[in-house]
C-alpha cells in the first residue's frame, strides 16, 4: 500500500493545522492509500479526531526516550499515545545536523516509540560531503543499522529515504538511479515500507512515487499548503484518487481558507 505524507516542520500553529487537516479530510482517495501528517507538538490534541474520522494518521516531529523525568522542555511516548497520536518522526536531518542527534540517541527513541505502541517513520541520508567521498550507502547503512538495533517490532517502521542535500529550499532533487541505489541499500539492512523525501514537487512526484523499491513519498514544502498536499498526492498516485476533478483543489483551498 503506498504511503504519502508530509511534515510541515514548525511552521503551522494549533489554529492553521486544524484548517490543514479538515481540508486534508476532503480529499477522496482509494482505500489502499495511506495518508498521513507530521505536525508540531501544539497541533497535535486539535487535530487527531478530525484526521482520525478520514483515515488518516498524525505523527509527531520528536520525541524524548525516557517515559518521564528530569527533562524540561521534552515530550516523551506517552504523552504523544495519551493524544491518540499514531506516529513519530525520528532521525530527521534537522534533528541531526541542527539539534545534533546522534545514532544512538535516535536509536533509544525509536525503541521507546515502539515499546508504546507508536509507528516510527525514521529517516536516514546522507550528506553532501559522504555522497562526494562515495561513502553514501556506509552512512545509510550505519544510521539504519544503529538505529534499528535491538529493535523486536520491525513491522511498525516507515524508513524514509532523504538525502541531506535533497531537503530544503537549497535542496537538489537526485536522479532516480541514486535513489534506487539507496533503496536497495536500505532494503539489504530492513524491510520496512520505504518512502522518499527531498524536494519532492507535484512536477517531480510521478518520477519519485515510480522509483523501483519505493512505496510512497514524504513531501515539505510542496505540502505546505492542503491545496499543494491535494496535488502532490494527485500528481504521485493518480489512480488511487476518486475525486480527479481539479476544482476539488480550490474547495480545499476554500476549507483551509475558512479557519
Ligand atoms: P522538502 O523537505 O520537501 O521541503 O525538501 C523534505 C523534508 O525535510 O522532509
Amino acid at each position: 500500500m503506498p504511503l504519502f505524507g508530509t511534515n510541515v516542520k514548525m511552521h503551522q500553529t494549533a489554529g492553521a493545522s486544524a484548517g490543514y487537516v479538515e481540508a486534508l479530510a476532503q480529499l477522496r482517495c482509494r482505500e489502499d492509500l495511506q495518508l498521513f501528517v507530521i505536525l508540531p507538538f501544539t497541533s497535535l490534541d486539535r487535530v487527531a479526531a478530525v484526521a482520525h474520522r478520514a483515515g488518516i494518521w498524525v505523527g509527531a516531529q520528536n520525541m524524548h526516550w525516557a517515559e518521564s523525568g528530569e527533562y524540561t522542555g521534552e515530550i516523551s511516548a506517552p504523552m504523544l499515545r495519551d493524544l491518540d497520536v499514531d506516529l513519530v518522526l525520528l532521525g530527521h536531518a534537522e534533528r541531526r545536523w541542527v539539534f545534533h542527534e546522534d545514532d544512538r540517541t535516535i536509536a533509544r527513541k525509536v525503541r521507546s516509540a515502539l515499546a508504546h505502541g507508536l509507528r516510527v517513520v525514521l529517516c536516514v541520508g546522507e550528506t553532501a560531503d559522504e555522497r562526494d567521498c562515495g561513502a553514501a550507502a556506509l552512512s545509510i547503512a550505519r544510521q539504519l543499522t544503529i538505529a534499528l538495533a535491538g529493535v523486536t517490532e520491525p513491522e511498525r517502521v516507515i524508513v524514509a529515504y532523504e538525502p541531506v542535500w535533497a531537503i530544503g529550499a537549497a535542496g537538489t532533487p537526485p536522479a532516480p538511479a541514486a535513489i534506487a541505489a539507496a533503496a536497495a541499500t536500505i532494503r539489504a539492512t530492513c524491510d520496512a515500507p520505504l518512502l522518499y523525501g527531498g524536494s519532492v514537487t507535484a512536477a517531480s512526484a510521478p518520477g519519485f512515487a515510480g522509483v523501483p523499491g519505493i512505496d510512497g513519498l514524504f513531501v515539505g514544502r510542496a505540502a505546505g499548503s492542503a491545496a499543494g498536499f491535494a496535488r502532490t498526492l494527485a500528481a504521485a498516485y493518480p489512480h488511487l484518487m476518486m475525486d480527479h476533478d481539479p476544482r476539488s483543489n480550490d474547495r480545499i483551498s476554500e476549507k483551509e481558507a475558512q479557519r
